[in-house]
């Protein structure tokens, strides 16, 4: 297969708008405030920051040039670039990412969707918020119709192809992110009160932070840029050898930091204004901000459906870069056509996805790690252990094994400039030091 037929982003809009909107998904908006909420406001965020800048942002340039040069998906670029050694299981680790990924990522963002419908219903006054959250994906088929349904839009999105299904729906759904999120922000920190929720989030506040702290932030860096699996890479391997890497790149990670820090003033105001719980973790969006919505009488519906809307659609443009790697590899590496490779793909994931759907019925009584039921237990894993690893392994194959120089070459960057140098920098020691330092945490050796 030549490289036309694999397909190639439009233009330079049409990337960025694909490839923020893989990073800007349910990340920022459901799991960034409640973080934030855990660790304490204002000291967290300052050091997510940080972390973005040194060590996000050049493994984001990583990946994407690796995909850039091979013109091949994860697996696919480490068998070119490392033909016969072992670094292709870098590559199986991120297709193996991206369906344990997707298969939960698409239960919550099932819940997203039923909350969209049902956000007449669900937001009433005095109603038990946490209660019918529990209700809702304790249901069995409930679970199942909607993680099916939104299973369905993935498919529907990447059978159309890189340039008229990803770019294309990237291209309507993340100006309609940006305009539902403006109104939900005016909203919020208009409210009577709004001041508490401002203050606690932008004030810096050492007491909660902990090193769990700085470990949730490199862990929550690499899933929301949507790093350490080989996404950044299938969709490098789209861009034109034209294209300014550092550039994009830096797009990509400015537009996902904004969409997280602007979701934390939709979030905090309201939940501060009526005097709820910020630390209430990752029930914070679907229990606290539904009671949010009740108190405001009539316009918490429109508000409740705006913001459900939202969540589905951040969820729905990372879903589709998740179905993506898995469909790239079988397009790449077995030869599969585009709408037998998505649907194969998005099969597999679905029947996956029905476990972590059952995790909260049928198959409550199932712990896979740490006490924790199916669809924790699936996060974990993937999120605490094969991004970060998966990142580590790709800064250290660049960084020890094919060269910063090549790299350097391949985005357009001489050594000798100060960009080229801290990037060799940071790629060598400061991106596998940091995250070697959270994996070790992880698998529960340092404690
Ligand atoms: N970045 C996405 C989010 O923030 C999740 C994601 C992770 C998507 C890995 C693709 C790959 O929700």
């Amino acid at each position: 297969m030549n490289e036309t037929d694999r397909g190639h982003w439009g233009s330079r809009l049409g990337f960025i708008a694909a490839a923020a909107g893989s990073a800007i998904g349910l990340g920022n908006i459901w799991r960034f405030p409640y973080i934030t909420g855990k660790f304490g406001g204002g000291f967290f965020v300052l050091i997510y920051i940080l972390l973005l800048i040194f060590v996000g942002y050049p493994v984001m340039n990583s990946e994407l040039l690796l995909g850039r040069k091979t013109q091949l998906a994860a697996v696919g670029t480490f068998k070119k670039l490392a033909p016969g050694t072992p670094w292709v299981i870098v590559g199986f680790m991120g297709v193996l990412a991206g369906f344990v990924i997707l298969s939960y990522y698409s239960v919550v963002a099932g819940w997203a969707l039923a909350y969209m419908f049902k956000s007449g219903v669900y937001m009433a006054v005095g109603a038990d918020h946490g209660g019918i959250f529990v209700s809702s994906i304790t249901s069995t088929w409930g679970g199942i119709f909607w993680h099916s349904v939104f299973m369905l839009l993935c498919i529907a999105v990447v059978a159309g192809g890189v340039e008229k299904g990803i770019e294309k729906w990237s291209l309507i759904l993340m100006p309609v992110l940006v305009v539902l999120l403006i109104i939900l922000i005016i909203r919020s920190v208009t409210l009577p009160g709004a001041g508490a929720g401002l203050s606690f989030y932008l004030t810096p506040n050492f007491s909660n932070f902990s090193g769990a702290g700085f470990l949730a932030a490199v862990g929550q860096v690499f899933f929301t840029l949507s790093l350490g699996m080989g996404c950044m890479i299938t969709y490098g391997s789209y861009l034109k050898k034209e294209e300014d890497i550092p550039l994009v790149a830096r797009y990509v990670v400015i537009s996902d930091t904004a969409i997280a820090l602007l979701a934390g003033f939709v979030i905090f105001p309201a939940v501060f204004a009526f005097g709820l719980e910020p630390g209430a973790g990752p029930g914070l969006t679907f229990i606290t901000l539904p009671a949010v919505f009740a108190q405001m009488g009539a316009a918490g519906h429109i508000f409740g459906f705006i913001f459900f809307t939202l969540l589905m659609i951040a969820a729905l443009t990372s879903a589709i870069s998740l179905l993506e790697v898995v469909t790239a590899y079988s397009i790449d590496e077995m030869k599969f056509d585009r709408k037998k490779a998505t649907i194969v793909a998005g099969v597999l994931i679905w029947a996956l996805g029905l476990f972590p759907t059952l995790g909260y019925s049928t198959l409550s009584h199932i712990k896979l790690i740490k006490g924790m039921d199916l669809l924790d237990s699936f996060d974990f894993f993937a999120n605490n252990m094969l991004l970060p690893l998966g990142g580590m392994l790709t800064a250290i194959f660049i960084g020890w094994y094919w060269g910063t120089d090549k790299a350097l070459e391949e985005a357009n960057i001489s050594a000798s400039r100060k960009l080229g140098s801290n990037y060799a920098f940071l790629i060598k020691y400061v991106v596998p030091i940091a995250i070697f330092v959270v994996f070790l945490n992880s698998v529960g050796l340092l404690g």
